[in-house]
């Protein structure tokens, strides 16, 4: 996913572009590129650069190039190589219109092929750039008496897939016209100034006014006027809302990384989370849009994200299994849509992202809704698209997440869902507000553990176990029962922060042919379990692992010391409420992930090819 931002206003944009694009570069970092009409020469210019957001500010701040009018982009490469042709904006043969974009135009081949017919000439690999020369043609005529933003409606007709377009074009320099198409895009309004970007985030501080543009849109903002034109070229009323900040810090507060500082902030993300959940309890199945009636009468749920968020599903598929007697399947948002869905009366969807805005889960949740299951959103995002979408959501208090990797958002899933699952026992009536009160104490004792075992640690992963761990580049995680899904966690912020080749198993799956990949070069990462049954088969599969010459590495609770005994290195963690587990075990697993990806010197923030939420499919 990229960003696309735009500027028009009296103080000049430059300033607020480049802020905007790097309070946005967690949406891809491969490229950024920068446009204005230039105030002293009227020209229309473009700068681009490769890599983050800071190359291309120090390029655009050698020069003074500056306007009242100015749009700017940064990219997840989707087409096309990490190069400057490949960088945003785009243009056409006469660089009339300047183009950024966020989404996949998935019909761009069939134009591209078109348009070269037409001695169109493109320099870059992009599906982007077909944008311009489209303009190009629908405004070659000349023909003035046809208002612009009429002939941006025509062009967009002509384009499928996801997009979000902010456009700059010569003969109107007072204008930023724009589209969108499923990927988010909204208009801030400030006392002097009008900015137009893929997140609100983008927003200069000013801004205390906002307009999420409707989907299937287009049109125009200018100093004085914004036009909205709705996918049946009708002009659309619109209203603005008052524009409420998480002022939460969204800097470093003293932290070397992102990542580190909100790998702290789980306590903190917890904590706020519960007692959020615990005061709005009584209206809390107004906020799932719920009746009583219907939580009492649940009897399926279905669980959907994508990345972390799909391992906090899997993880709560025990919570309403176990504790609420709900029986919960769990699906991956990009194939959830290809499988046969078994509705059922009783039946909710439960979308589970940090960001609300990932394209997999929000199709996932168009598609329950198009088959009337009611959907509930759990986002860490107020004004996100899926908040906007659901019939009911619930935005946990983690605070803004800028590491692209996410972790003090998954450890508020686990904890929301974990409470939820709870909640919804009492009003089937096969538990009580006293367990319920009793499962809030157990998530905040749980996470007090989390604390108390990364500061217990801290230091001797920075200076040992981190180095040790950097020397392997491949892995094998297991975990067993709950543990499971967490390994799969573990793994996948072993691949995407160390880019560890870190495969994981359930443990009684070694046995059926991993173990064949068991040699001293593959470290073992055992995340233990505390249900009695499964601690014990799991010491067995990690002696035969053993057996192999494998070295261990356990994440292993207190009293565990067949698993210690095999271990050659270990964490030892206080015991927690069993399916708490997991959610003990996230702080150090986190710290070591951190400390080896730092000791490689690798960007822990910002992951090569990774963004922090993905709006294409
Ligand atoms: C990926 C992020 O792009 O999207 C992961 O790198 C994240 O960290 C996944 O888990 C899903 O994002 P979200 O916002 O839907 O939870």
């Amino acid at each position: 996913m990229c960003s696309v931002v735009g500027y028009v206003g009296h103080p000049l944009g430059r300033h607020f572009i480049l802020q905007g694009l790097s309070h946005t570069e967690y949406r891809g970092y491969d490229s950024a590129g920068f446009a204005c009409f230039d105030i002293k020469t009227n020209a229309l210019i473009a700068i681009k650069s490769i890599g983050f957001v800071e190359a291309l500010k120090n390029k655009v701040e050698s020069t003074d190039f500056d306007g009242n009018t100015v749009i700017g982009h940064t990219r997840w490469a989707t087409h096309g190589g990490l190069t400057e042709e490949n960088a945003h904006p785009h243009f056409d043969c006469n660089q009339d219109f300047f183009v950024v974009h966020n989404g996949i135009i998935e019909n761009y081949h069939i134009i591209k092929k078109d348009l070269e017919r037409r001695n169109h000439h493109f320099y870059s690999q992009t599906d982007t750039e077909v944008i311009a020369h489209l303009l190009e043609e629908e405004f070659f005529d000349n023909d003035f008496s046809i208002e612009p933003e009429k002939k941006i409606y025509t062009v967009i007709q002509k384009l499928q897939g996801a997009f979000a377009l902010v456009i700059l074009a010569r003969r109107y320099p007072e204008k930023i016209f724009f589209a969108r198409n499923k990927s988010p895009l909204c208009i801030g309004i400030a006392h002097d100034y009008r900015m137009i970007a893929s997140d609100i985030l983008a927003f200069g501080k000013e801004v205390n006014q906002v307009l999420y543009i409707p989907d299937g849109c287009s049109g125009f903002v200018s100093p004085t006027d914004i036009i909205l034109v709705d996918n049946n070229a009708q002009i659309l009323s619109y209203a603005f809302t008052s524009l409420i900040y998480d002022n939460r810090s969204t800097g470093l507060s003293g932290y070397s990384h992102y990542m580190i500082k909100e790998i702290y902030e789980q306590k903190s993300a917890v904590i706020d989370t519960v007692m959020y959940l615990n005061n709005n309890h009584d209206s809390l199945h107004h906020i799932l849009g719920l009746s009583i009636q219907q939580i009492n009468s649940l009897e399926h749920i279905k669980l959907i994200g994508c990345g972390t968020s799909w391992h906090s599903g899997r993880i709560a598929q025990f919570f309403f299994e176990e504790i609420a007697g709900i029986q919960t399947a769990v699906h991956l948002a990009s194939e959830f849509r290809q499988m046969r869905l078994f509705k059922k009366s009783d039946m909710v969807g439960i979308c589970i992202s940090q960001s609300g805005e990932t394209a997999d889960t929000l199709e996932a949740l168009r598609f329950l809704g198009a088959n009337t299951i009611h959907t509930i959103g759990l986002v860490n995002v107020e004004y996100s698209s899926i908040v906007r979408e659901a019939n009911g959501s619930l935005v946990m208090k983690a605070g803004p997440e800028i590491a692209v990797a996410s972790t003090k958002a998954f450890a508020a899933q686990v904890a929301s869902l974990y409470w939820l699952a709870h909640y919804c026992a009492v009003i089937k009536g096969i538990s009580n507000e006293k367990a319920l009160e009793k499962a809030s104490l157990e998530l905040i004792n749980t996470v007090m553990v989390l604390d108390e075992v990364m500061n217990r640690y801290a230091h001797e992963i920075k200076t040992v176990w981190g180095p040790f761990y950097s020397q392997f580049d491949r892995a094998i995680c297991l975990g067993r029962h709950i543990s499971y899904p967490f390994a799969l966690e573990a793994a996948l912020k072993i691949k995407e922060i160390d880019y560890i080749f870190a495969q994981c198993y359930p443990a009684g799956e070694l046995k059926h042919g991993p173990l064949a990949l068991i040699d001293n070069r593959t470290p073992v990462i055992v995340f233990s379990v505390l249900d009695q049954i499964s601690y014990i088969k799991l010491v067995s599969n990690v002696q035969e692992a053993k057996t192999r010459g494998a070295h261990i590495l356990a994440f292993l609770f207190e009293g565990q010391d067949e698993l210690r005994d095999l271990a050659d290195t270990y964490f030892l963690i206080p015991i927690v409420p069993a399916l708490l587990a997991p959610l003990a075990m996230n702080g150090v697993m986190l710290l070591l992930v951190s400390s080896i990806g730092l000791h490689l010197g690798l960007s822990i923030d910002k992951p090569r090819n990774l963004a922090k939420s993905v709006t294409v499919e």
